[in-house]
């Protein structure tokens, strides 16, 4: 077992950025919800505990608490702003409503030394958010540091290995927050470098044996970073007890599904079962312009190509998944955690229940930022590791109105454009998503002596840290100029390109 640090989670919109942290130290981190048994808790032996923040009062009636039994285990225990008011809560401290809440940037003095400081200067800026203030300290702690509202901002009981901190040490406000994390998992808690993707293939590849034995694997690659991934990894693994399904719905980019043959049938001589399905998508596709029913159509007609593949591919044991960590994690379900009402909203399972396949899902502990060092470290090229992310339903959601093979090449033309001249420019890689769509409308132009009367492609480039929320991206004028002259002389039946300024909320990043 991996040694690792259990965060316990209380509901913080911050927990997971506490998680990949401790995981950029090389050091394992697992969230669970606060109030795991402690002797659920024993059973991982992780190295220390983090008690993560949260939205909540420690003395409102049902607040998260943590089963008392967690601060006796023994191990170190660092409790980050709620958890600070949870160990002062249940170690005999108290917690005061503060006068003033204090949000924002801050300055901490630390005034006395300690391990969590080590290597720091006397004062560092902090981040802090945070209505309730530990007003006395709990038995056997002492004051470590101070902020202009807080006598114990931060506070430690050496004897016991426990800490509490006022501020957030995750979130990038706290420019120096990294290193009193590290100085917890390092020198407190006494974790080595063990976590790394180079250690993690052996140990996945030694799992998915163990797992498979004999039998045979499933796994439907769409191309994306998720699948692809998966499909690397598996193949180390068990090789060609792995069939890969790959569908051509006809609504794919440019030279995607030749990219895909390329890199996974030759290059990593995978048993790939290609799938030429265009045609079964088009057809149903035929008049549809409501994007709610684009995707419904397309969402079942891929079920149904994807199960007459499975039967030709042979009988299988299991069904292979890019299934992710933040997939899986438990969300707190208390007012105020927005982490509770973001969830899902489009990663859809996909698959009818009645199939009956033991899954596995070889990156189901991993971030997606470990999904691609993982890529790296299996030698898959950069275009597909860092490839901005591209929705199920494909050119369809891009294509306002009609679905046809002819308003699909204009498409993929124009998108193509977009692509070459975002990474020519070195943009690509730096935004989330920069894609074109074709819109319903036509207008008139002039090309040479001619009255044209053609489609208009908008052009969409956003930056967004996880697809909720995006900012339109201010690209330079010269980029745009050239993406639009190319699109209008290069893009039979496009005559017009406008941009996309809008940011989302209010709009969404797809058109559709
Ligand atoms: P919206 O348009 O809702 O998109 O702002 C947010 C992010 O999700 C992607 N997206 C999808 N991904 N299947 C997917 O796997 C889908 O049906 C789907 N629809 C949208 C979109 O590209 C953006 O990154």
């Amino acid at each position: 077992m991996n040694e690792q640090i259990v965060i316990l989670d209380f509901g913080s919109q911050y927990t997971q950025v506490i998680a990949r942290r401790i995981r950029e130290c090389s050091v394992y981190s697992t969230i669970l919800r606060y109030d795991t048994p402690a002797k659920e808790i024993q059973r991982l032996a992780p190295k220390g505990i983090i008690l993560s923040g949260g939205p909540a009062s420690v003395y409102a009636e049902g607040s998260p608490k943590p089963d008392r039994r967690v601060l006796s285990l023994g191990l170190p225990v660092l409790g980050i702003c709620y958890g600070l008011q949870i160990l002062g809560h249940f170690l005999g401290g108290r917690i005061d409503r503060g006068l003033q809440r204090e949000f924002g940037k801050g300055t901490l003095w630390v005034k006395k030394s300690s391990p969590l400081f080590r290597g720091l200067p006397k004062s560092i800026q902090v981040w802090n958010s945070h209505g309730d203030k530990l007003t006395k300290l709990p038995k056997g702690f002492e004051p470590i540091a101070v902020t202009e509202n807080s006598d114990f901002a931060v506070v430690q009981d050496l004897k016991r290995h426990q800490f509490g901190l006022q501020f957030h040490p995750e979130v990038v406000h706290t420019p120096q927050g990294r290193k009193v994390i590290e100085n917890f998992v390092y020198h407190i808690c006494g974790c080595g470098k063990e976590w790394t993707m180079r250690n993690y293939v052996g140990q996945a590849v030694e799992e998915i044996r163990e797992r498979v034995g004999e039998e045979k694997v499933i796994l439907g690659l769409s191309g994306g970073v998720d699948s692809s991934v998966a499909a690397a990894l598996i193949h180390k693994a068990i090789e060609k007890q792995l069939t890969c399904i790959f569908v051509n719905n006809g609504l794919l980019r440019a030279r995607e599904a030749d990219a895909v043959r390329n890199l996974f049938g030759r290059n990593f001589d995978m048993r790939l079962q290609y799938e030429s399905a265009a045609s079964d998508f088009l057809k149903k596709l035929k008049g549809v312009t409501n994007p709610e029913r684009k995707r419904k159509i397309i969402g079942s007609t891929f079920i149904k190509v994807f199960q007459a593949a499975m039967k030709r591919a042979g009988k299988a044991k299991f069904l292979a998944q890019g299934t992710l960590y933040p997939d899986v994690i438990e969300s707190v379900p208390i007012a105020g955690n927005p982490a509770a009402l973001i969830k899902s909203h489009h990663n859809v399972g996909g698959l009818p229940k009645n199939m009956k396949f033991e899954l596995l899902e070889p990156l189901k502990c991993l971030f997606k930022d470990e999904v691609r060092l993982l890529g790296e470290e299996l030698g898959l090229p950069k275009e597909v590791v860092h490839r901005q992310p591209f929705p199920g339903p494909g050119l369809a959601v891009r294509i306002l109105g009609d679905v046809t093979r002819e308003r699909l090449r204009i498409l993929r033309e124009a998108d193509a454009i977009v692509i070459e001249e975002m990474k020519a420019n070195d943009w690509y890689y730096k935004v989330w998503q920069s894609f074109a769509v074709l819109l319903p409308v036509r207008s008139v132009g002039v090309m040479g002596d001619e009255r044209t009367y053609e489609y208009t492609v908008a052009v969409r480039a956003v930056e967004s840290k996880d697809g909720m929320t995006a900012d339109w991206v201010k690209l330079p004028s010269d980029l745009l100029e050239r993406i639009s002259s190319r699109i209008i002389n290069e893009v039979g039946g496009a005559n017009r390109v406008c941009l996309d300024i809008s940011s989302k909320p209010p709009a969404t990043i797809e058109w559709e």
